[in-house]
C-alpha cells in the first residue's frame, strides 16, 4: 500500500469568526480537535503580524492541547522566529506576508530573499522544526529553496484554483505537476495548498510526489452548511480516491 496523502487542516478562519465578535467562541482549538477526529493528519495555523485570526494564546493552546503535529505558518521576521523557537512546533512554513492582503498572495520569493533565509532557517532546523517554504511552482524558486536549507516546499495552488478559464487551469496544473516532479528530484518533500475545494482538489491529490495538502478557508466555509466533521471527511475521501486512482489501486 502506498504512503497516505496527508491532510493538514488550517483552522485560522475559526479564529476569524471568533474575532469578529471578540470573546472566546468559536474556539479554534476545539476545531483542531474535531479535525483530528475527522481524519486530519496535521493542524495548520498562520500567526500573522497583525494577529487578525490566530493569536499568541491560540498558538500556546494548540501546542499544549492537540495531539496532531502543528504546522506554523509565519513570515520570516525576527519576532516570528523568536516565537517559533519558544514553541518549537514540529513544522514551520515560511510565507510572504503583506499587511494589506486578504490572504497570502503568491509564493515566497526565495531567490530574492536567499541571503536572509539561509541564516534565518538554520536555528529553526537546529530546534528540531521541519522548515518548508511556500513557493510558486517555479524551478528556480525550488533550486533556491534547496540552497537555503529547506526540507520541504509547499507549492502554491492559488492560481490553479482561481483560474476560471479551463486552459489557464490546465496550464497551471501542468506547472504544478512539473514543479512537484522537479522538487522531489531535488530531495525536497513536496506539499501543496491554497484555495483548494471539493471541485479542484482531485488533480492535485493525484500528483504522486505530493505528500501533503493544506486546506483551510473552504473547509471552514463548508462547515457552515454541512458541519466541519462532514466537510473534512468528504475532502479526505476525495483526496484518497484521486490518489488511489492515480496509483491504479482499486480503493483508497
Ligand atoms: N498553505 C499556505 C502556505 C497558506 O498560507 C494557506 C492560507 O493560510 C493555506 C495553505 C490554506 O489556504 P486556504 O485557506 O485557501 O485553503
Amino acid at each position: 500500500m502506498s504512503e497516505k496523502l496527508r491532510l493538514g487542516v488550517n483552522i485560522d478562519h475559526v479564529a476569524t469568526i471568533r474575532n469578529a465578535r471578540g470573546g472566546g467562541l468559536p474556539d479554534p482549538v476545539r476545531a483542531a480537535k474535531l479535525a483530528a477526529s475527522a481524519g486530519a493528519d496535521g493542524i495548520v495555523c498562520h500567526l500573522r503580524e497583525d494577529r487578525r485570526h490566530i493569536s499568541d494564546d491560540d498558538l500556546s493552546r494548540l501546542m499544549a492541547e492537540i495531539d496532531l503535529p502543528l504546522n506554523l505558518e509565519m513570515a520570516a521576521t525576527d519576532e516570528m522566529r523568536e516565537i517559533a523557537l519558544r514553541h518549537a512546533p514540529p513544522g514551520i512554513c515560511l510565507v510572504p506576508e503583506k499587511r494589506q492582503e486578504l490572504t497570502t498572495e503568491g509564493g515566497l520569493d526565495v531567490i530574492a530573499a536567499k541571503a536572509h533565509l539561509a541564516p534565518y532557517i538554520e536555528p529553526l532546523k537546529s530546534a528540531g522544526c521541519l522548515v518548508s517554504l511556500f513557493v510558486d511552482p517555479d524551478a528556480a524558486q525550488l533550486d533556491a529553496s534547496l540552497a537555503v536549507g529547506a526540507t520541504a516546499v509547499e507549492l502554491h495552488t492559488g492560481t490553479y484554483c482561481d483560474a476560471t478559464a479551463g486552459e489557464v487551469q490546465a496550464s497551471e496544473l501542468t506547472r504544478i505537476q512539473n514543479a512537484a516532479r522537479y522538487a522531489a528530484s531535488l530531495g525536497l518533500e513536496v506539499r501543496a495548498g491554497h484555495g483548494l475545494s471539493f471541485d479542484d482538489v482531485a488533480p492535485i491529490a493525484a500528483i504522486q510526489q505530493v505528500v501533503e495538502l493544506n486546506i483551510g478557508h473552504f473547509l471552514i466555509g463548508e462547515a457552515i452548511f454541512s458541519g466541519l466533521d462532514s466537510a473534512i471527511r468528504r475532502m479526505r475521501a476525495l483526496m484518497d480516491r484521486a490518489r488511489a486512482e492515480a496509483l491504479g489501486e482499486k480503493s483508497a
